[in-house]
């Protein structure tokens, strides 16, 4: 058997021996081509040939390119898993020719391979063409010894191929494989049957689709085509599902062991196949530079895990389980598109944190929609509301095709209209919070002026005369403008327009396609047709534009530090700071901070010349390797902002002529916004200055409070010692008070507490003046029992009694000992818990030396 791996170089090498050249395939998402969400086929990359705008070196290609169809005209996202030859992520096997050769070879070509070196079995291809295409027919019936009754005529839906809305297009001719028993039944064609499926699709693409819907001849005639890859597996293995092949295989055993289910009732073959199919559309729409998100693209692949995770319940898991097949992906394909092995654990974590949110809410979602359907059920009604579904949404995450493929899978159905209306009312509700910069009026007058593009001087010049073409209240267009619209991430530029001696401020600028639009503070002058200057505020941009330079060295130096599968996920460059989300999928350690800082502060010291590449197509900036910003739309001819060797970029922005404008830079932020994305704060030259003085001031803030709370502390402890003296003082009147006579004797003796021996000492002086007598203190102090014995002068004199005896016998008690003077004297021991035990001796030792 024929292993999925041998099937795609055979298919490669075949056309490589016709002179074709063996092209990448092209990312999953198509940053390029605003138009496509997800790259739908291989002739995307070649737009551009088909429609006369760009050229190749060849006339001829072929490549296995990596499809994702979930949106748009192509989207076969609802039959997956239902079925067992639908994706959404598929690799499509494509030869092309760019006004080279057409039908004939494309025909024959298409036959020699599938009959000859793949050995298809001939009574069972169907040919099918345009109704109208005898070009395409005669080839069939002349160029090759199919069937002639295999050869069939469709209609626009199905022999008409376009890419989308708009773009190249023309007739086409498909091959099928009848699987059934019953070869010559042509009815099965194209009649949606695992029995009988489309593997080849040979387009003549020889008109482009314009958006009012006509079509345009194109100069030349090209062909495309596109085969199934997993398809073709299947019928070249003897397969009737495609999740049976080498391709699927691994993937569906790592589930049968992940779940310790088996890949064989239904609604485990399902489950399984949908986690199958949509663990690669994940893992590539990731390791191509995406990430699920709440809008465009990102929203697609967030509803394509959550459709998934809602599989995983099927199955009885739900911790994070998607994730867990990465690592069977990477081996079986890892070879073939190394993107995936790279990003390996990027696009693990990044599955495995969105499993994990979705997971809190996917079960008590689950619930409540079992609880409307049971309302429903006991209501008679099969219609989800309009609300319900949006809850659902809203609270709980499931998008609203997973809500509506639930219904489905009971025969109900979701009142969309209702769901959408909500939807409406949620996303004003939203855009009016967010909106600061809104000149509705003026754009309905810009769209019906001839007026598509405004020269923009601000890459040289900050000021200009310039004239006024347009004024609507505040807002004025100029024929030219030094002043930069917002875009990119940069902010609009601030400044002036002088007309005499008016002075208007310019409050913002913003920037609409390729259109610039200025703010003013004032609506009281008329200034159309006026020439007027417009001075930006200097000082303000040029903080802005090393601001801009900086995140271009701090996205170059995340990907030297931490890895290239990082990638700007947005940014924002203001005067007093920038700020850079990437993707990244852990914290960053204060090593990588500092060593991505430190590369970004070495490289402005280098002073690295700016390369300012202006208006290139840009395939040459392609080609140069500049990195692009995902999801950003670039023209046909861009910009690309070089820095000496170290960097390149796409970029329509400002920036400074040299790297050392900037100064230093100082990472003042560090965090995670989403799954998957980190942010980073920093400041840049005077900014940098004005962190430190903050700093600086903040410390200088910092050591007064500290000083204030040192002697706020020293008279705490002054009062606390006050009071513990006093106390002491009161333990020593009681300790007299409760003194004993002994032969004329008095004793007195006791436990304090005090914190060392000094403050001992201090007491049994307090004692020694306020009482005739042998006295006896002791306390713990650093876990030993201390004493402190004193007698007073008339006892040393007439009765020869010594305080440093009598302690000394006392602190054996305590297994210890001391001595000293006779009128005071210390000692200690470490057994604590016989304090008391030494005072009761106490007596008994003085006795011992009482001579009569
Ligand atoms: N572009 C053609 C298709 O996608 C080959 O079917």
């Amino acid at each position: 058997m024929l292993t999925s791996q041998e099937i795609r170089k055979q298919f490669l090498d075949f056309f490589e021996r016709k002179d074709h050249r063996i092209v990448p395939s092209s990312p999953v998402i198509p940053f390029d081509d605003p138009t496509l969400l997800f790259t739908n086929a291989g002739m995307n990359q070649f737009k551009d040939v088909f429609l006369g705008t760009g050229t190749r070196e060849y006339k001829r290609a072929a490549n296995t390119q990596k499809c994702i169809r979930v949106s748009g005209k192509h989207n076969d996202l609802e039959e997956v898993g239902f079925d067992t030859y639908h994706h959404t992520f598929f690799e499509m096997l494509g030869n092309w020719s760019f006004g080279d050769y057409y039908k004939k070879e494309a025909i024959q070509w298409a036959w020699e391979l599938l009959t000859e070196v793949w050995k298809l079995p001939k009574e069972r291809l169907y040919a099918t063409v345009y109704q109208t295409d005898d070009e395409a027919f005669n080839c069939w019936i002349t160029l090759t010894d199919i069937k002639p009754s295999h050869v069939l005529r469709f209609g626009e839906k199905d022999n008409f191929w376009e890419m989308g809305e708009t773009g190249p297009c023309g007739p086409c001719s498909e091959i099928h494989i009848n699987l059934s028993d019953n070869l010559d039944d042509a009815s099965l064609v194209n009649a949606g049957t695992p029995d009988c499926i489309e593997i080849w699709n040979l387009v003549f693409i020889q008109y482009n689709r314009l958006s009012d819907g006509s079509l345009e001849q194109l100069k030349a005639k090209h062909v495309d085509t596109g085969m199934g890859f997993e398809r073709l597996t299947a019928v070249l293995q003897g397969k009737r599902s495609n999740y049976d092949t080498d391709i699927f295989t691994p993937l569906i055993k790592r589930l049968e062991s992940l779940t310790g289910k088996k890949y064989d009732s239904e609604v485990n073959q399902i489950a399984m196949r949908v986690i199958a199919d949509h663990i690669r559309t994940l893992a590539f729409a990731i390791a191509d530079g995406s990430l699920p998100s709440n809008e465009g693209r990102g929203y697609v692949l967030r509803r394509i895990l959550r459709r998934a995770s809602r599989f995983a319940r099927k199955l009885d898991v739900h911790d994070p389980l998607i994730y867990k097949l990465v690592p069977t992906l990477v081996y079986t394909m890892g070879d073939v598109f190394p993107e995936i092995s790279q990003n390996q654990k990027h696009i693990e974590e990044v599955i495995k944190s969105e499993e994990e949110s979705f997971g809190e809410t996917l079960d008590r979602g689950l619930e409540i929609f079992d609880s409307i359907v049971k309302k429903l059920k006991s209501e008679k009604s099969k219609v989800i509301p309009g609300e319900e579904a949006f809850k659902l949404y809203d609270t709980y995450g499931f998008p609203l095709d997973l809500t509506e493929l639930m219904a489905r899978e009971i025969g109900f159905t979701v009142d969309k209209q209702g769901f959408d209306e909500l939807m409406e009312i949620q996303r004003t509700r939203s855009r009016e919070s967010g909106k600061y910069f809104e000149a509705p009026s003026i754009m309905t007058k810009i769209e019906k002026t001839e007026v598509k593009r405004i020269d923009f001087l601000g890459y040289d010049k900050l000021e200009s005369d310039a004239k006024v073409i347009l004024q609507e209240n505040e807002f004025l267009l100029l024929d030219q403008t030094p002043f930069y619209g917002e875009a990119g991430g940069q902010v609009g530029d601030t400044g002036k327009i002088i007309y005499n001696d008016i002075f208007l401020d310019v409050l913002d600028t913003h920037r609409d396609g390729d259109v610039i639009i200025h703010k003013i503070d004032s609506t009281n002058f008329d200034l159309t047709d006026k020439t007027v200057h417009a001075v930006v505020d200097k000082l303000r941009r040029k903080s802005i534009m090393r601001n801009h330079s900086a995140t271009h060295l701090l996205h170059k130096s995340l990907r030297e530090i931490l890895g290239t599968h990082v990638r700007q996920a947005g940014s924002l460059v203001e005067p007093s700071r920038l700020r850079f989300d990437f993707t990244h999928y852990k914290k960053l350690t204060k090593e990588e901070l500092k060593a991505i800082e430190q590369l970004i502060n070495e490289k402005i010291r280098e002073a690295l010349p700016l390369i300012h590449h202006r208006n290139i197509p840009f395939e040459e900036a392609k080609k140069m390797g500049a990195l692009m910003f995902f999801g950003e739309k670039y023209g046909d001819k861009v910009n690309v902002v070089q820095f000496g060797d170290f960097t390149i970029e796409f970029c329509g922005g400002t920036h400074v002529h040299n790297t050392t404008e900037i100064g230093l830079l100082k990472i003042i932020s560090e965090g995670s916004i989403s799954s998957g994305i980190r942010r980073i704060e920093a400041v840049t030259g005077d900014g940098v200055e004005k962190y430190i003085d903050e700093q600086l001031q903040k410390i200088s803030e910092l050591e007064e409070k500290y000083e204030k709370l040192l002697e706020e502390k020293k008279s705490l402890e002054k009062e606390f010692t006050r009071l513990k003296l006093k106390e002491n003082l009161q333990e020593i009147d009681k300790i007299i008070a409760r003194k004993k006579s002994l032969n004329g004797i008095y004793l007195a003796s006791g436990i304090v507490k005090v914190d060392n021996l000094d403050q001992l000492k201090e007491l049994a002086d307090v004692l020694r003046t306020k009482f005739d007598g042998v006295g006896l203190l002791a306390s713990v102090i650093d876990d030993k029992v201390l004493f402190v014995c004193v007698v007073s002068d008339n006892l040393i004199k007439e009765r020869k009694l010594s305080a440093g005896k009598i302690v000394g016998d006392v602190a054996k008690v305590v297994g210890g000992g001391g001595g000293g003077r006779p009128h005071l004297a210390t000692a200690g021991g470490k057994e604590i818990s016989k304090i008391q035990e030494a005072l009761n001796h106490f007596e008994k030792v003085v006795s011992s030396y009482i001579s009569n």
